[in-house]
C-alpha cells in the first residue's frame, strides 16, 4: 500500500498532442481514484505513465517519498489491466496468471498457491485449465484482474476494466473489485468513461477534458457541487440552456427568458452560481430528476411556463421532454405521477434556486 502522487503533470505526443496538461492529482493509501472524461481526454495515458510506459515532458510522479518518473515499469511494482483486455490466447488460465510470477521469479513451488488464490478472489477457481477461447468476455476479464492481482502489487492500474461485459455484470463487477482493493489495501487508479461507474466504485473522481484536469473531488462533491458546466454535465443527464443575468445580489442570481413569440420575459432564481455576473449570458444547467411539473402557476415558487412535446413512461418515472419559453428542450423525470398530463399541455415547471446551476463564460 502506498500512495500515488502525480505533480504538473504533461504528455505531449509527436511534439504536438498535449495529451495530458499539467495535471496534478494525489490517491492515498488504499483509495480508489477515477479518471474519468470522454474519448481522447487523456486517461489512458495518465495511467501508462504512471505505470512506466510513457516518459512526461514535465512533472513528476511519487509513490510515497520515491520519484519514479525514470523508472522502468518492472520497478514500479504497479499491476495494469490494459484496456482491451490482453490475456494471451496460446497460454491456459493457469499460465497467463503464472507468468507474472515467473517474470518476478517466484520460486516455482510457492507460484501454484499464489494462482489458485488470485484466481479465488475472482471467483474462477473452477477455470484454470481452460484456454481464453473457451471463456466468456467477463470471464476473461476476471483473468486479466487475477493476472494482475497476483504479483501482490502495491498500486492497481485498471483502464476501463469491465468494458466489454453486459450491463448487470459490470454492476457486480464494480462491487467486487472495489470489495478487492479494499480488502487487499491497494492504492488503485481506475480509468472510465462511465459516469455511474465512476460515482459507485471510487473515493476519489478526477474530471478530465482535452488534457486539463476540470475537478476531482469525492463522488459526492463531484455530483453535488460542480465547479463548471463541463463537469456538471459530464455527470449524469443534464439539461443545458442559455439565460440572461438580470442581477447577482447576496448569492441570489435572477436569470431571465425571452419568449420565441412575444414580448414577455421570464424569471427564475439561481442560489447556485460559478462566475455568474450581471449582464452577462450564463450556461444554466438542471438535471431531469430536479424539476417538478405542475399544471398551474403557483407565484411563490420558482417557476417557468413550459409545453409538453413528448412523454414516454418507464415505471417509476415519466420522462416529460417540454419546450421553454425560448423553444429550447428540457428533459423532465417526473416520480409523483398522481395527476396525468398529455402531450400539448401547458404547465409550470418548478426547480429548487439551489438545484438550478449558473456558470459564467469562465466557468464552462
Ligand atoms: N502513442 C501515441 N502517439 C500519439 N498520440 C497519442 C498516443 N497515445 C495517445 N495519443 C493521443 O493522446 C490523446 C489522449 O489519448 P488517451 O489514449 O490517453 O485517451 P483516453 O482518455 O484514454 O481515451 P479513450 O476513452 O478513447 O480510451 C488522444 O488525442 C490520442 O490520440
Ligand atoms: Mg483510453
Amino acid at each position: 500500500m502506498v500512495e500515488v502522487k502525480v505533480e504538473n503533470l504533461t504528455k505531449i505526443f509527436d511534439g504536438e498532442v498535449v495529451a495530458v496538461n499539467d495535471v496534478s492529482f494525489t490517491v492515498e493509501e488504499g483509495e480508489i481514484l477515477t479518471l474519468l472524461g470522454p474519448s481522447g481526454c487523456g486517461k489512458s495515458t495518465i495511467l501508462r505513465t504512471i505505470a512506466g510506459f510513457n516518459i512526461p515532458e514535465k512533472g513528476r510522479i511519487l509513490f510515497g517519498d520515491r520519484d519514479v518518473t525514470y523508472l522502468p515499469p518492472q520497478d514500479r511494482n504497479t499491476a495494469m489491466c490494459f484496456q482491451n483486455y490482453a490475456i494471451w490466447p496460446h497460454m491456459s488460465v493457469f499460465k497467463n496468471i503464472e507468468f507474472g510470477l515467473q517474470i518476478k521469479r517466484v520460486p516455482i513451488e510457492e507460484r501454484e498457491n499464489l494462482v489458485k488464490e488470485a484466481l479465488g478472489s475472482v471467483r474462477m477457481e473452477d477455470y484454470e485449465k481452460r484456454m481464453p477461447n473457451e471463456l466468456s468476455g467477463g470471464q476473461q476479464q476476471r483473468v486479466a484482474l487475477a493476472r494482475a492481482l497476483v504479483v501482490n502489487p502495491d498500486i492497481l492500474l485498471l483502464d476501463e476494466p469491465l468494458s466489454n461485459l453486459d450491463a448487470k455484470l459490470r454492476v457486480e463487477s464494480r462491487r467486487k473489485i472495489r470489495e478487492l482493493v479494499k480488502e487487499l489495501n491497494l492504492t488503485a487508479i481506475y480509468v472510465t468513461h462511465d459516469q455511474a461507474e465512476a460515482l459507485s466504485i471510487s473515493d476519489i473522481i478526477a474530471v478530465l477534458d482535452r488534457g486539463f484536469l476540470r475537478q476531482i473531488g469525492s463522488p459526492r462533491n463531484i455530483w453535488e457541487n460542480p465547479e463548471n458546466a463541463f463537469v456538471a454535465t459530464f455527470i449524469g443527464e443534464a439539461n443545458t440552456f442559455n439565460m440572461n443575468v438580470s442581477s447577482v445580489q447576496n448569492g441570489e442570481i435572477l436569470l431571465e427568458m425571452k419568449d420565441a413569440r412575444s414580448d414577455e420575459r421570464h424569471m427564475l432564481t439561481s442560489k447556485y452560481g460559478k462566475g455568474v455576473n450581471t449582464g452577462q449570458i450564463a450556461t444554466v444547467v438542471v438535471r431531469p430528476e430536479m424539476m417538478e411539473v405542475s399544471g398551474s402557476q403557483n407565484s411563490s415558487l420558482n417557476q417557468i411556463k413550459a409545453k409538453i412535446r413528448s412523454i414516454m413512461y418507464f415505471g417509476t418515472f415519466e420522462r416529460i421532454v417540454a419546450a421553454l419559453p425560448d423553444k429550447n428542450e428540457v428533459v423532465i423525470h417526473r416520480f409523483d405521477q398522481k395527476i396525468p398530463l398529455k402531450r400539448n399541455q401547458e404547465i409550470f415547471i418548478h426547480v429548487d434556486p439551489e438545484l438550478l446551476y449558473s456558470f459564467g463564460p469562465e466557468n464552462l
